[in-house]
């Protein structure tokens, strides 16, 4: 099986596959159906940075297709605190796993550790870079969410708020939306913290229609999806820089109500900053039909269960293996 590296490799009939194989999952995540597909396969989940969803999410949805998962949790467990490289790293784990999830804070090392592996290696996150199965959780969601309105994709007009420089949820979502060109895109940050202007570009040669703005009320009234973004202290200078910007891109109900239409979907990737002076989704929408944010990591799930069917060549045996309970 291939390495899931970036979203750029994908084409329009490799989302609707996930998304099908996603759809099929269901019934396992739910504990309707158990299968053991995955009986005696393990996945390495290397984990070099903090991570609540994807860590737990994948080793979840590992064990829910019958296999085992080993994790590493932060450089302290690693044998790279010797000075051993990514790529001997690699070599030697991807000798005792059928496939290895890896998130490292810094670009370009999911990939570098890739070329050592001999087991299919999937991104969960590289720095400011990219994270593709939050990208491809996110879409999958907004395609439930939209069909739960009688919508399809078509037409969609999403805004993305805040920390657009840095966020890597929001670099890989951009490039799948690219796939879509009909789907619009308001990119709402302080200018400091604008979408790279490269993936900017990408969206316009691909034919979406791209605004870019530092106001947010006056952006936010004809949207379908408001996603907002945390600002990532974790890659500024300092906390007084990441401080200076915090709070500035507030939704909460009020705001909600007086600017954006009834139906707006509201999403983030998670983790939210629930510090009183930084949140930027405010706790009072938790009542929002209309808040996806825990929808999408329970879809998480579904999604890397697909994932894994697909790299492990084992989408069309799951039922297979199953049975009810
Ligand atoms: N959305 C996301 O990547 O969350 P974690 O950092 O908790 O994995």
């Amino acid at each position: 099986g291939a390495h899931i590296l970036s979203i750029k490799q994908f084409e329009r009939a490799d989302i609707k596959r996930i998304f099908d194989v996603a759809d099929a999952m269901e019934p396992y995540a739910l504990r309707k159906k158990v299968t053991r597909v995955l009986e005696g396969a393990i996945l390495g989940n290397m984990f070099f940075e903090p991570s609540t969803r994807t860590r737990v999410s994948f080793g979840a949805a590992f064990n829910l297709l019958g296999g085992n998962v080993r994790e590493t949790t932060g450089f302290e467990s690693s044998s790279i605190t010797k000075g051993e490289s990514l790529y001997d790293t690699a070599r030697v784990l991807s000798g005792y796993s059928d496939v290895i999830c890896m998130r490292h804070p810094a670009g370009g090392s999911v990939a570098e550790f890739a070329e050592g592996s001999r087991v299919p290696v999937i991104n969960g996150g590289d720095g400011p870079n990219e994270h593709p199965t939050q990208a491809l959780l996110d879409l999958y969601t907004i395609r439930k969410e939209m069909r739960s309105k009688g919508r399809g994709l078509d037409g969609l007009r999403i805004a993305m708020i805040g920390d657009l420089k840095h966020g890597r949820t929001v670099h890989s979502l951009c490039k799948l939306v690219s796939l879509f060109s009909d789907i619009q895109l308001t990119l709402i940050s302080p200018k400091e913290l604008a979408m790279p202007e490269y993936i900017v570009e990408e969206l316009r040669m691909a034919g979406n229609k791209v605004t870019i703005t530092d106001d947010l009320t006056h952006s936010i009234s004809d949207i379908d999806i408001a996603y907002s973004t945390r600002i990532q202290e974790e890659r500024f200078g300092n906390k007084e820089e990441a401080d200076m910007y915090r709070g500035r891109y507030r939704l909460n109900q009020r705001i909600y109500t007086e600017h954006c239409q009834p139906n707006t979907v509201i999403m983030h990737p998670l983790p939210r900053d629930s510090r009183e002076e930084a949140n930027e989704l405010d706790n009072d929408l938790n009542a929002n039909p209309n808040l996806a944010i825990f929808r999408q990591a329970d879809n998480g799930v579904l999604v890397r269960m697909a994932l894994f069917a697909l790299v492990l060549n084992v989408a069309d045996q799951v039922d297979k293996y199953s049975r009810e309970v």
